[in-house]
């Protein structure tokens, strides 16, 4: 049994890479040291652990590991004289122990369904000086028990289930996250129950596709009614992602449209607009499907802020399968839309296909496509002209401090000045109703019209 009193009173520090899924491991990975009696530190200089939450879902995420972790090398001497590298999230499973190798100054290697030991790893290296692994499937703790490390009061990142079964022919997560499996319902309610008590204003239920949440459990999908149980606790403010289009279910739409708190915001990704495209990726919906539930979902919810996740350049993409992608864009009117070159990921279906096409041709449908979606971005922030929108409070603009910076219900972010005489830091997590007299392409602003609560 290892001696976990090691740990107590080291520095650690996580950078983490990635989706939602890993900022939230990161903050489980986090609470287990807090609750191990590790202080938190600013910077990787002053930690005597540093820990890479890493992400493979593209090649620029998988590289830059190396930099970060070879930086670690000139770093100056830890407070306590023995600094301890780790390695988790997605990489880190993919790869296991062959990291080793590449990755000379790293001594811990944990996989995604590790994080419940990382006490013990970390614990081991600083006791015997030696380098551990730990990446197996099954594990025997689980990572939605543990304490957790919160970096706002005001908003918390639940997952409500884990792993992806859909096997998307480009993408790595299935691989490196397994099967999905959701969460007991009682247990998600009862968490976000517990955040309400604690001043917790606003949460993302999370997963990989949210709409087959409990399908793992032998029912059918229980999404809707997951939303309308969170959405009696008394949360203010409720967001999810991500949403696969093939399993949104109209039950869905219409607890989404009924649930005060559940905010009118959808992130629905596309991937491509055409139906080819989309067979090869094995989407399993078609460009006329897609549209037709945008339309479903907008009869319900009006002026719903609907986001996408759009990939440029799927091997054997034509010009033509393209046009439809943009026009698909025009047509669905996204508020926002993370847009992706496709990068080839070794063991996933799509990398076995050649593709021709010149890096130069994808580049510039590439950069048509991101002129569109700011385009639709901004004519969709143009609604909220001349009305006024409820902020939640982040804290201040990084271009100015005296600019507080907050989320409206439709997840735009939005700006306002700092009441005279007020610290914005005691306005984080506060609600303030701003009039909207600018519409950017990605961000409000305006004047506040109420005292904050
Ligand atoms: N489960 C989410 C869904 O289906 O909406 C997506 C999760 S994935 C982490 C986020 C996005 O990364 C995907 O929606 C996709 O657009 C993009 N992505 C995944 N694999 C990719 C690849 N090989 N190349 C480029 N983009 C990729
Ligand atoms: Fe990847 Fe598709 Fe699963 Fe999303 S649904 S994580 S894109 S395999
Ligand atoms: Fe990346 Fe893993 Fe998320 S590959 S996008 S961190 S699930």
């Amino acid at each position: 049994m290892t001696n976990l009193s090691i740990l107590s009173g080291k520095t650690y520090f996580i950078r983490t890479f990635g989706c939602q899924m890993n900022l939230h491991d990161s903050e489980r990975v986090g609470g287990l040291l807090d609750s191990l009696g590790c202080l938190q530190a600013s910077g990787p200089e002053d930690a005597d652990i540093v820990i890479f939450m890493t992400c493979c879902v593209r090649e620029a995420a998988d590289t830059r590991l190396y930099g970060q972790c070879s930086s670690c090398k000139s770093l100056p001497k830890s407070p306590s004289g023995h600094r301890v590298v780790a390695v988790g999230g997605c990489i880190a499973q993919r790869d296991g122990e062959g990291l080793l190798t590449n990755l000379d100054n790293v001594d811990v290697i944990f996989g995604t369904h590790s994080i419940a030991h990382v006490g013990e790893l970390l614990a081991d290296a600083f006791i015997d000086g030696s380098r551990h692994v730990r990446v197996e499937e099954i594990d025997t703790g689980s990572a939605t028990d543990m304490p957790w490390h919160r970096e706002t009061a005001y908003h918390a990142w639940v997952p409500i289930m884990t792993g992806c079964n859909n096997f998307c022919s480009y993408c790595i997560v299935p691989y490196v996250r397994g099967r999905e499996k959701s969460r007991p319902m009682d247990e998600v309610v009862d968490e976000v129950t517990g955040l309400v008590r604690q001043g917790v204003r606003s949460v993302t239920l999370l997963g990989q596709n949210v709409n087959s949440y409990g399908r793992d459990q032998g029912s059918a999908p229980r999404f809707a009614e997951l939303l309308r149980r969170v959405g009696d606790t008394g949360i203010e403010r409720i967001y999810f992602t991500s949403s696969h289009p093939k399993d949104l279910l109209p039950e869905t739409i219409d607890a989404m449209a009924e649930v005060p708190a559940v905010m009118p915001q959808l992130h629905l990704a596309v991937q491509s607009g055409s139906s080819r495209i989309l067979k090869l990726m094995n989407r399993k919906y078609t460009r006329e499907q897609y549209l037709d539930l945008v339309h479903r979902v907008r009869d319900r919810i009006p002026h719903i802020a609907l986001t996408t996740d759009i990939i440029v350049g799927f091997p054997g993409e034509t010009d033509e399968d393209f046009e439809q992608t943009v026009t698909l864009v025009d047509e669905a009117r996204f508020a926002q839309a993370f847009t992706f070159i496709y990068s080839k990921r070794e063991g996933t279906p799509a990398a076995k296909i050649v593709d021709p096409t010149p890096r130069s041709v994808i580049q510039k449908r590439f950069d048509r496509l991101v002129k569109h979606v700011e385009r639709t971005a901004f004519e969709y922030n143009q609604h909220a002209l001349d009305t006024t929108v409820p902020m939640l409070i982040e804290g201040t603009s990084k271009k100015n401090d005296r600019v507080l910076q907050g989320k409206s219900p439709w997840n735009q972010t939005v700006h306002c000045p700092v009441p005279d005489g007020v610290d914005p830091r005691e306005l984080v997590g506060k609600v303030l109703d701003v009039h909207i007299d600018v519409a950017r392409t990605w961000y409000l602003s305006g004047l506040s019209t109420s005292e904050p609560r």
